[in-house]
């Protein structure tokens, strides 16, 4: 992990945030801080003030302006673009929320108008979408493609999200040869630590806890390495932190975290518990998978119906598909894949049988089940799922079977 964080500084500060109040300035503070960008100017100032100090001062990477006690907008931007780069990208914010004025704004040149009260992780993502302009070799990381993510999420409980999730993780990184980490979003009751038989450590708990000290020197330190192409992050926090950590600051650490990963790792597996998938889910731009786990039960039937609803609805760039766990586990009680298919809304893309065999030498080692039963028809199912998830031809990716050997034995 040694790309920089991208703040799209090159020598210049990634921000000049010059906003109309007191609140605003606090609030566009804090996502600085999320970003980790320390050397961000968020001043209280009118447009006109923005336009002396900006006149004084070399132009920075970014530029935030609040036209909120604005009485004309489109000339005060005209001011601004004078006493600027040409190129500078630069988002507006206000509280006029018409598509008349967004259009104006936008012929004018701005990147971006949002209308306040601004969510910190819109904020955010507008302000690291904007290419800096100018960027020098420190900026190359923020313009490599970002990693692909995938997100498993169990329709139900104990139906094999995390199974799916560490085996296709592991798959990435081992036989298809990705840099890839894997991420625990249940962040109580977890157990992707526990099914490779390492300790999660505290760091996950404290980037959520601080997310302005997340950044790849950050990240370095708090994942766990289970191998060179194989990194997690995971927390046991106690149930005591539910309570105590703000909302916000979880929001924003988890924007942070999610941007960061990315663009140290080619791809990310998140085990996404259901109840959070509705607030989370949205974290995954694209390129992004969402892989929705069932057993093949009436019940599983009724939520991934209504899970892949909702994931369609809040990411709906995101591909969706659904994979059938522990099938053949209660014969003659079970819905046949062509009746989960029936109403034509789900699309099962993968079905693995349910073996008792090779899951008690997986839980007995401490690997992944594909690592200890690399020949199992639900090794098998998992690998070709690896291979849809990795975006990559698997002719390419695929390291040769003698490697491959002998990184599974040692
Ligand atoms: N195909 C399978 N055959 C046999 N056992 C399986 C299979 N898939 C998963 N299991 C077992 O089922 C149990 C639940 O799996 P897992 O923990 O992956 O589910 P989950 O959806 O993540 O559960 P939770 O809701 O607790 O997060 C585990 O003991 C796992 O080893
Ligand atoms: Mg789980």
């Amino acid at each position: 992990m040694s790309a920089a964080t991208g703040s799209g500084t090159g020598g210049r500060k990634p921000l000049a945030a010059f906003v109309a109040d007191a609140a605003t300035e606090a609030h566009v503070r804090r996502v600085t801080a999320a970003l980790a960008w320390a050397d961000a100017d968020v001043i209280s100032a009118t447009p006109a003030e923005a336009v002396k100090r900006l006149a004084s001062s070399p132009t920075p990477a970014r530029l935030l302006i609040d036209l909120s006690g604005s009485v004309d907008p489109l000339a005060d931007l005209e001011l601004i673009a004078d006493v600027c780069d040409q190129e500078t990208p630069l988002i507006a914010i206000g509280t006029v929320n018409d598509v008349d004025l967004y259009r104006k704004l936008l012929a004018a040149g701005v990147d971006d108008y949002l209308v306040k009260p601004v969510a910190s992780e819109t904020l955010a993502a507008a302000l690291t979408a904007l290419g800096a302009a100018g960027a020098d070799k420190e900026d190359k990381a923020s313009r490599e493609p970002l990693g692909r993510l995938v997100a498993v999420i169990g329709a139900r409980g104990g139906v094999g999200s995390t199974t799916v999730a560490v085996n296709t993780a592991w798959l990435l990184a081992h036989d298809l040869n990705l840099k890839t980490a894997l991420v625990d979003l249940d962040l109580y009751f977890g157990t992707c630590a526990l099914a490779l038989d390492v300790e999660p450590g505290r760091g996950f708990r404290l980037a959520l806890e601080s997310p302005g000290r997340i950044d790849n020197l950050f990240l370095e330190r708090v994942m766990v390495r289970i191998s060179d192409l194989f990194y997690l992050l995971a927390a046991e926090n106690d149930l005591e932190f539910y309570h105590t950590v703000d909302r916000d600051t979880l929001r924003e650490a988890l924007h942070v975290l999610v941007q960061t990963i990315r663009r140290n790792f080619k791809i990310t597996v998140f085990d996404l518990p259901r109840h959070a998938a509705r607030t989370q889910v949205s974290l995954l731009t694209p390129p992004a998978s969402l892989v929705l786990v069932s057993d093949p039960s009436l019940a599983g039937l009724r939520d991934t119906i209504r899970l892949a609803k909702m994931l369609k609805h809040l990411a709906p760039e995101a591909e969706l598909s659904v994979v059938l766990d522990r099938c053949g586990e209660i014969k003659g009680a079970e819905l046949a894949q062509k009746e989960f298919e029936q109403d034509g809304t789900i699309k099962v893309s993968s079905v693995i049988p349910f073996e008792a065999k090779p899951t008690v030498a997986s839980t007995a080692a401490g690997k992944p089940l594909v690592c200890v039963a690399t020949r199992s028809r639900t090794a098998r199912v998992l690998k070709d799922l690896a291979v849809r998830l990795s975006g990559t031809d698997e002719a390419v990716a695929r390291p040769s079977s003698l490697v491959r050997l002998m990184r599974w034995g040692s």
